[in-house]
């Protein structure tokens, strides 16, 4: 019913409940900020993957309308709208998987950081939901900047006593998705047919790709390797600059955001050898947290994969990286503990 505050976008409860009854496979999946300029087409794809079987969408804007449109479509999952604060606790209760892409996007000349003071505070707010009402969910953490909204998001579980660090996942698949987009085109090849890791974090020289580990095994010039590096790590000012104040990419990253979030529901189904570049709690640099190759399984992040043998250009970005990332990791920490 339309007046109805907690939107069912078709005649989904009944449905919902027989399959939940019959054990059918299926996923429940939450988006938080799914009116957005990610979250709609991201909404948009997960109603058609498979294995979702319920899918709400939450958002303080417009989520009335983006459920109602979705809802049309006719593949398997049930859609459920949620608008505003006081409907998050229903959208967030009983999800397997939450998908986070609430907050405001750059402008020309910003960096991710300057968006630190709005959306850390949003990140907090729903992960405080999150440990209330699925403390078990896999979280895919999407809003800027990822290098501390992860520490935020950990340190709110942690205080909860709900933390797990295999099941928060900071989202750097776009930047896996451009290296093999740009690799690709430097080689003369389809781009799905490369696969570039790509390490460290997610802003600037905090995103490292690992040129030399590129598969299928390929050389680079060195200026190549600064063309792709650079540009790898410039993606998204690349779109911010050419969106010219309409904000950054949100059709890559929901092609990016579902790519990985399909790798998540896959792990969780017990598929084997998923694989898959994230920024995660890590022990493979003395800091705390770092996107690298993780193998995603039953409980999430269930192996973290070292970063294999880098060459000198790799090490000096390494450290460059390292030497950033502890700072914005220590910008998120104390935005809860002080
Ligand atoms: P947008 O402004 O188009 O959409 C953001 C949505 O979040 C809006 O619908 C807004 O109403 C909603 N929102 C705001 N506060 C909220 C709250 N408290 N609870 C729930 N929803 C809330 O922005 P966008 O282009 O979709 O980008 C969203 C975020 O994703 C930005 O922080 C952006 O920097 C980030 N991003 C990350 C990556 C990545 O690779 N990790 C890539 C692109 C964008
Ligand atoms: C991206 O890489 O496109 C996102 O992080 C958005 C941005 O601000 O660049």
């Amino acid at each position: 019913h339309p007046s109805n505050p907690q939107m069912e976008g078709n005649s989904g409860l009944r449905r919902a409940n027989c399959r939940a009854k019959g054990g059918a496979p299926g996923f429940k999946v939450a988006i938080l900020g799914a009116a957005g300029g990610i979250g709609q087409p991201l909404a948009l794809l997960m109603k058609m993957n498979p294995l979702v079987s319920v899918l709400h969408l939450y958002d303080v804007v417009n989520a009335p309308g983006v459920t109602a449109d979705v809802s049309h479509m006719d593949t398997g999952a049930v859609v459920r709208g949620f608008l505003g604060q006081p409907q998050l606790e229903n959208a967030l209760t009983g999800m397997d998987l939450v998908i986070i892409p609430a907050g405001v996007p750059r402008k020309p000349g910003m960096t991710r950081d300057d968006l630190f003071k709005i959306n850390a505070g949003i990140v907090r707010t729903l992960c405080e939901g999150i440990a209330k009402c699925c403390p078990n969910a896999i979280v895919n953490l999407i809003s800027n900047p990822v290098n501390s909204t992860v520490p935020i998001a950990a340190e709110v579980f942690k205080n909860a006593g709900t933390f797990d660090p295999k099941k928060l996942l900071g989202v750097t698949t776009l930047d896996v998705v451009r290296a093999n987009t740009f690799v690709a085109e430097v080689l003369g090849v389809d781009p799905r047919e490369v696969s570039v890791p790509v390490i460290g974090g997610h802003a600037g020289v905090t995103i490292l790709p690992l040129l030399s580990q590129v598969n299928p095994p390929s050389s680079f010039t060195p200026d190549e390797v600064k063309y792709l590096t650079d540009r790898i790590q410039n993606g998204g000012t690349e779109v911010v600059e050419a969106k010219a104040g309409a904000g950054s990419a949100t059709l890559s990253m929901a092609y990016a955001a579902v790519k990985f979030a399909d790798a998540c529901l896959r792990g969780l189904k017990g598929d084997a050898g998923i694989i898959e570049c994230s920024f995660v709690t890590s022990a493979v640099t003395e800091l705390p947290f770092f996107a690298t190759k993780v193998r995603l399984g039953r409980t999430g992040a269930e192996e973290i994969f070292p970063l294999g043998p880098l060459n000198e250009f790799e090490r000096i970005g390494l450290e460059k990286a390292k030497k950033e990332l502890a700072e914005s990791i220590q910008k998120g920490i104390n935005f809860i503990r002080k």
